[in-house]
């Protein structure tokens, strides 16, 4: 299961993975928005963000304008690893090394075309383990409050 959520700077982005995921067969849970009138970005993190901690998805996606701003919120909660992506390398990469768990984008920075392209290498790319998995228990240990 794939959660998807944006904001109206990201909207075009977001319906564009939408009919890539419907086209495919991949099950997703769309939490909008769906409109192009100006909202908070996030509100749509914590939905997305709240379905991977949760179990109900596996993996997220999150537009805005620029991927950023929606990242941001997205990281502040614990067990999240939002990339935001611009390229084909950095799409494979935040998933080997990264296993990045949301796919940030930006629509005012990438096309539609591009989102689809990353969102297929991000959903199948998978995480490499081994000295990464050391990496990844930084991260969290930092979350923690951990001294590393
Ligand atoms: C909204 O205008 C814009 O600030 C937002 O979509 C995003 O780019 C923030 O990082």
């Amino acid at each position: 299961m794939i959660s998807v959520g944006c904001d109206h700077g990201g909207l075009v982005l977001k319906q564009a993975i939408v009919a890539y995921l419907k086209e495919n067969h991949i099950d997703y849970i769309d939490h909008g928005t769906f409109t192009e009138e100006s909202v908070n970005y996030a509100p749509y993190a914590f939905k997305v963000g709240s379905d991977i901690l949760s179990g109900r998805a596996e993996k997220g996606i999150l537009c805005c304008g620029t991927g950023i701003g929606i990242s941001m919120a997205a990281n502040k909660m614990k067990g999240i690893r939002a990339a935001v992506v611009t390229n084909e390398f950095c799409a494979e990469m935040t998933r080997r090394h990264n296993d990045a768990n949301i796919l940030c984008m930006g629509g005012r920075v990438i096309s539609p075309e591009m989102a689809v392209k990353l969102t297929e290498i991000f959903l199948n790319t998978p995480f490499e383990g081994g000295r990464h998995a050391i990496r990844i228990a930084q991260i969290a240990a930092i979350e923690n409050g951990e001294e590393l």
